[in-house]
């Protein structure tokens, strides 16, 4: 949009775009403070603030009620309860040039006139891109936990910042006020944020566009576990409401929560002049791509809490401080390609490659595309989605290594845009290995997942050595000497492609030996090279693995025959962990039993007229069992896998001198131990009959919590009614 100079225009144009602006500001406070989505960059938005800041000066009278200069951030989300802030939280102003910081140093030293002799001092850190928080302290101890929210008004978040292991949950040293606030920044590394992007994409869980958003997003959890293991971190620089000053400048207080068990950045530095500050701004811009965090700028601060509190405040800043932010790192290029990988797991990841082109020091060829509805810029429902964005080969687009240093497109250049660009058409293949790739439907939101999978479990290449780790796990065939370094070391040098493979291992022995001895060799060369020692004569693990190479192979031999339940899990097919493993096994007694029912499956239009209805298999292990069955691709693998290892049969083992043992048994309320289908599998193992509802033949009731009307029928009809515990102990398996 074009926009006409602040000098030119009218005052009821300025009314106009006053109150558009405001609307404008904040819809994106609301994405951004709300929704944790923002929709454009800090950079656009700062720029409308500055507009209307610019036209609210201009035009004095015109200033809103609503206006954005008179509000901070936005409103708490609903769902955690309250806290006003006994000191609100402020934002910063903001500098984007060095005039700008000399303005704000010149300003002052004009306050500060009449103290001619006055030695201004400040303090330069790096503006962390995270989530503030509030930490109040009463005798050392940690109490509660906000968030900034508007700034006078945030959430109560006590528990989950107590599951940060930088936030003291009591203050060490000595010295603390009786009362203080400690304020500083949540945030998330890049190595936590990739760590959990793979953990999630393994799951089929949702996809995570950056750090800032997912730790916001991790901090508004409702079960502090989910927080606690996103490993977010925390830096304290500020502090809110205190009974007495940490100490009498902003350094030394800021190292006094250093001696508390506070994090701190270590970047703080005190300087004198402005040279001394904009060297700093650059050391820390310099280092900035390697911190491992977003940073977007570095907070000056005056450094005497004496000359703070003198200087003061103006609507939601401190006037004693000020942000410089880094230029927003932009570029234009085009997109000459876009690449799908495979994901170890199987998730299909575009890659858009671009024409090279440098962003804040740094050449940038590629750029992930995040999934399918994101190139797009809608979901299957035709609804436009959160940061979506509409991209084709061909397009111009801008990039930017701005608040954080992983390159993204930040838009598109639709008036750049090709005749010939047509929408991009998502693969409906996998490009490694050509199996169908599909999305799933999940089954409690009916929502598509925004990533599509490759169904070829048992042969794509891709996804090969983690299938390959995954059959030889505990759970699964358990192989004893076959962990994932030795399934590693057999698939990078050719020896095991397929799980087949380990069963013929012993008939390539010597190919077996010499893999062995050449990581041995590279793992001693490796040492050396580290310690600068050279070799001593000690046995490492791995010369003894290769010694025990005999060992190695009877314990594949002993796994030729292993339970059904175990085989099925160590398919690795999606969404069959143990327990619904040893359902299918159950059901079905025979892999050739669930292979055919599966295969049928799959052709069938209606899976339901064929697949049993069973308690505790819904339609996404039934829908995961067509996508696994009809891949004919599939077939050689497990065929060839057939060909070595014969699984069990099921048999129920009814021990008919069990105790429960031809009695007639109800489960009601909720289990605690087990889910009903494998309590009730394990009671027609003991030779019980298990009832759904209790009548004069109901022989024992086996009641949780939450039991309801069953439980009265037991009562009054005088059968015996135990807890879960009781139940394992009388089955043998209590403990
Ligand atoms: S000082 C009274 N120091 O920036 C001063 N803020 O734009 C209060 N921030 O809400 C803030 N790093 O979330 C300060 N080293 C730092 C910071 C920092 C990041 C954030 C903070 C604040 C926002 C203000």
């Amino acid at each position: 949009m074009s926009e006409k100079s602040i000098d030119s225009l009218s005052e009821s144009e300025a009314a106009d775009e006053l109150k558009r602006l405001a609307a404008e500001i904040a819809e994106h406070d609301r994405r951004y403070h709300a929704e944790d989505a923002p929709t454009i960059t800090d950079a656009e938005y700062d720029a409308l603030r500055r507009r209307n800041l610019a036209i609210e000066e201009r035009f004095p009278d015109l200033v809103r009620d609503d206006s954005p200069t008179r509000r901070v951030g936005a409103p708490p989300a609903e769902g955690f309860a309250k806290v006003r802030h006994a000191v609100p939280m402020l934002s910063l102003a903001k500098a984007y040039t060095d005039q700008d910081v000399a303005d704000f140093i010149e300003r002052g030293r004009r306050f500060f006139d009449r103290d001619k002799d006055l030695d201004i001092a400040f303090t330069a850190e790096p503006k962390i891109d995270g989530l503030s928080a509030s930490l109040r302290y009463e005798n050392g101890v940690f109490l509660q936990g906000a968030t900034r929210g508007d700034g006078a008004v945030g959430e109560d978040i006590t528990a989950n910042l107590k599951t940060i292991a930088d936030i003291p949950k009591k203050l060490q040293g000595s010295g603390w006020p009786d009362v203080i606030e400690v304020r500083g920044e949540v945030y998330m590394t890049y190595a936590e944020f990739e760590a959990l992007k793979q953990r999630s994409a393994a799951v089929g869980g949702q996809d995570y566009v950056n750090p800032r958003n997912t730790a916001a997003g991790s901090l508004r959890q409702k079960d502090p576990s989910v927080t606690a293991s996103r490993n977010l971190k925390f830096f304290a620089y500020a502090w809110g409401y205190t009974t007495a000053d940490p100490a009498p400048t902003q350094y030394d207080s800021v190292q006094k929560f250093a001696e508390w068990g506070f994090k701190v950045s270590p970047l703080m530095v005190r300087a004198k002049s402005i040279d001394e500050l904009i060297a700093h701004y650059h050391r820390i811009e310099e280092q900035r791509s390697s911190l491992g965090y977003d940073i977007d700028g570095v907070v000056y601060k005056v450094d005497q809490l004496e000359l703070q509190r003198r200087w003061g405040f103006v609507t939601g800043e401190p006037r004693w401080a000020v942000a410089h932010k880094f230029p927003a790192e932009q570029a234009m290029t085009t997109v000459e390609r876009i690449d799908i990988q495979v994901g170890r797991t199987g998730t299909l990841a575009p890659v858009a490659r671009l024409a090279p082109v440098t962003v804040g020091g740094v050449v940038v060829e590629n750029v992930t595309l995040h999934n399918e509805d994101y190139i797009k810029g809608f979901d299957s429902n035709g609804q436009p989605i959160r940061d979506g964005i509409d991209v084709r080969i061909g397009d111009t687009v801008v990039i930017q290594r701005a608040g954080d240093v992983i390159p993204q497109i930040v838009s598109v250049v639709v008036d750049k845009r090709p005749a010939s660009a047509v929408p991009y058409e998502f693969p409906h293949t996998c490009p490694v290995c050509g199996s169908p790739a599909t999305r799933e439907i999940n089954e409690k939101t009916g929502k598509e997942d925004s990533r599509r999978r490759c169904t070829g479990e048992l042969i794509c290449a891709a996804q090969a050595v983690e299938r390959l780790r995954h059959f030889v796990s505990r759970g699964a065939l358990d192989i004893e000497g076959l962990g994932a370094e030795n399934i590693d070391l057999f698939f990078n040098s050719g020896l095991v492609r397929t799980a087949a493979d380990i069963f013929t291992l012993k008939d390539r022995r010597p190919a077996v030996t010499k893999a062995l001895a050449e990581r041995r060799e590279e793992q001693a060369r490796l040492r050396e090279e580290a310690s600068g020692k050279t070799r001593k004569n000690v046995r490492s693990v791995e010369e003894r693995n290769y010694e025990g190479l005999d060992k190695l192979f009877a314990a594949i031999d002993a796994r030729r025959e292993p339970e059904l339940d175990r085989f099925i899990f160590a398919l690795g097919i999606r969404h069959i962990g143990e327990t619904t493993a040893a359902v299918l096994a159950r059901q079905f007694s025979t892999i050739e039993e669930l292979i055919r029912i599966g295969k049928e499956t799959a052709k069938a239009e209606d899976p339901h007229t064929v697949f049993p209805s069973i308690n505790g298999i819904g339609d996404t292990v039934i829908n995961a069992l067509r996508d696994f069955f009809g891949n004919e691709r599939n077939d050689d693998v497990l065929d060839a896998l057939l060909a070595q290892v014969h699984p069990k049969p099921y048999v129920m083992e009814i021990s008919a001198g069990s105790e429960v043992s031809g009695k007639t048994v109800v489960f009601t309320g909720s289990l605690e131990k087990m889910t009903r289908s494998e309590a009730k599998a394990m009671a027609e193992r003991l030779g019980a009959k298990v009832a759904g509802s209790v009548s004069a033949k109901t022989d024992l009731v086996v009641a949780g919590p939450g039991a309801g009307s069953k439980l009265k029928t037991a009562s009054d009809l005088g059968i015996e009614v135990i807890d879960e515990d009781t139940w394992l102990q009388r089955i043998g398996r209590g403990g």
